[in-house]
C-alpha cells in the first residue's frame, strides 16, 4: 500500500442538506461553501438543482463564487434532470455533473418500475449526455451494495466505456459490514475490465454506525475518493464522517497511509459553522468534534493528561483547531482545581485548596459542571472567613 492522495467528496450541503432540520437558505449555504473551501475539499456537491428553484439558485451563486474545489450538481439520470445541473454549474471553474440511478433490483422493481435492460439504457443515454456539458462525470449506481454483482459490473463497465471518469458505488442504506465492502469493491474493481479508466468512489450511510469503516475498507480495497459530510449528517442516520476520516488518516497514517488536500484546523470551526446555520447541536461525545471530545473530568484522567497529555489524548486539540479543557465536576481532583486556579490567576495555598475542593464536589452535587465564575466566589468566600477569623 502506498502512501496516496484521497480525494475527499463533500455533501454536506446535498446529502447532509436534504436530512430533516438541515436545510439552509442561500446565503448560509454559499457560507458554509466558502468555509469548506478553506477546509480544503477536492469536490464540493453543493445541490440537487432539480429539486427546487431555491436548490438550483443556490448551486449557480456557489458555482460562480468559489474557486478551488471541483462543484459538483446532482442529476437522476434523465435528460430534464441533467440539464438541470449542467446549468447550474456551468459558472464553476471546474465542474462535475453527478448522476445517479438505483440499481439493485429492490430498487429497479419497486421504485423506478423498470427492468434492467431500461436501467443499461438510461445509462448509456444520461453519461453521454452529461459528457456533452463537461468532462468531469460521476455515475453512481444507488443501492449498489444490495445489486446483484454481475448487473453492477455490466452497469460499471458500460458507464465507464460512456465516459463517467468518477463511479460511485454507495451503501445507500448503511448495509455493510467493513469486511464485505472490502471485498465488494476488490471484486467490482477487479472484474470490471475498464476499472483503471475511471476513480472508484464510496459514499456509506451509517445506518448501522459503520460508514466511517466502511469507508475506511473502500479506501483499502483501491477507492480513491470518498464521499462524506461535516458531522456526519446526512439522511437518516447520516453519512460518513468527513472529520473522522480525516483524522482516522493523520492519527493512524501507519494504518491508512494515505493523505488528504484537508486543513485539519479547520474542523473544528467548519463543525461549529454546521451547527450555529443549522441551529442542530453536535453530539456531546461525537468523535474528532463533539465538545467533549478532549474534555477530561474524571479525577485520574485530568491528572493523567497534567502529567503528560498522552496518557488520554490520542491527538491535540489544535490539531482540528480546538482547545483541550479540563472539565471541573464531583469527578475532578484537586490537580486539576489547582490547574485552573493557577490559569485564572489564583495562587492557592494548600488549605485554600482543600476547602476549595470540598465547596466544589458540594456545588457540583447541584450543578453539572463548574464554571470559573464559581471559582471566584469560592475563593473570595473562603478568603473572606479566613479574614474575618483573623480579626
Ligand atoms: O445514498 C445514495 O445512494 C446517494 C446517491 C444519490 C449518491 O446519496
Ligand atoms: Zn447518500
Amino acid at each position: 500500500m502506498g502512501d496516496s492522495r484521497l480525494i475527499i467528496f463533500d455533501t454536506t450541503l446535498r446529502d447532509g442538506e436534504q436530512a430533516p432540520g438541515f436545510s439552509m437558505n442561500t446565503s448560509e449555504k454559499l457560507r458554509l461553501a466558502r468555509q469548506l473551501q478553506t477546509l480544503g475539499v477536492d469536490v464540493l456537491e453543493v445541490g440537487f438543482p432539480i429539486a427546487s428553484s431555491d436548490d438550483a439558485e443556490a448551486v449557480r451563486l456557489i458555482a460562480s463564487e468559489i474557486t478551488g474545489p471541483v462543484i459538483a450538481g446532482l442529476a437522476r439520470c434523465n435528460r430534464a434532470d441533467i440539464e438541470c445541473a449542467a446549468e447550474a454549474i456551468k459558472a464553476a471553474e471546474r465542474s462535475r455533473i453527478h448522476t445517479f440511478i438505483a440499481t439493485s433490483d429492490l430498487h429497479l422493481d419497486r421504485k423506478l418500475r423498470i427492468s434492467r435492460e431500461e436501467c443499461l439504457e438510461a445509462v448509456i443515454e444520461n453519461v453521454t449526455l452529461a459528457r456533452t456539458f463537461t468532462d468531469d462525470v460521476e455515475f453512481s449506481a444507488e443501492d449498489a451494495t444490495r445489486t446483484d454483482l454481475d448487473f453492477l459490473c455490466q452497469i460499471v463497465e458500460t458507464a465507464i466505456a460512456h465516459g463517467a471518469t468518477t463511479v460511485n458505488l454507495p451503501d445507500t442504506v448503511g448495509y455493510c459490514t467493513p469486511d464485505e465492502i472490502e471485498h465488494f469493491f476488490t471484486d467490482v474493481i477487479g472484474r470490471v475490465p475498464n476499472s483503471d479508466r475511471a476513480v472508484f468512489s464510496a459514499h456509506c450511510h451509517d445506518d448501522l454506525g459503520l460508514a466511517v469503516a466502511n469507508s475506511l475498507a473502500a479506501v483499502r480495497a483501491g477507492c480513491q475518493q470518498v464521499e462524506c459530510t461535516i458531522n456526519g449528517v446526512g439522511e437518516r442516520a447520516g453519512n460518513a464522517s468527513l472529520e473522522e476520516i480525516v483524522m482516522v488518516m493523520r492519527v493512524r497514517h501507519d494504518r491508512m497511509p494515505y493523505t488528504t488536500g484537508i486543513e485539519t484546523t479547520a474542523l473544528f470551526g467548519t463543525s461549529q459553522l454546521l451547527s450555529e446555520l443549522t441551529g442542530e447541536r453536535v453530539q456531546a461525545n461525537k468523535a474528532i468534534v463533539g465538545r467533549n471530545a478532549f474534555a477530561h473530568e474524571a479525577g485520574i484522567h485530568q491528572d493523567g493528561v497534567i502529567k503528560d497529555r498522552r496518557t488520554y489524548e490520542i491527538m491535540l486539540p489544535g490539531d482540528i483547531g480546538a482547545t483541550s479543557h479540563l472539565v471541573l465536576g464531583k469527578h475532578s481532583g484537586r490537580h486539576a482545581l489547582k490547574k485552573r486556579y493557577e490559569e485564572i490567576g489564583f495562587e492557592l495555598s494548600r488549605f485554600e485548596i482543600d476547602r476549595a475542593y470540598r465547596a466544589m464536589i458540594d456545588l457540583a452535587d447541584l450543578q453539572k459542571t463548574i464554571e470559573d465564575a464559581d471559582l471566584v466566589s469560592i475563593v473570595e468566600q473562603i478568603r473572606a472567613e479566613q479574614s474575618a477569623g483573623a480579626a
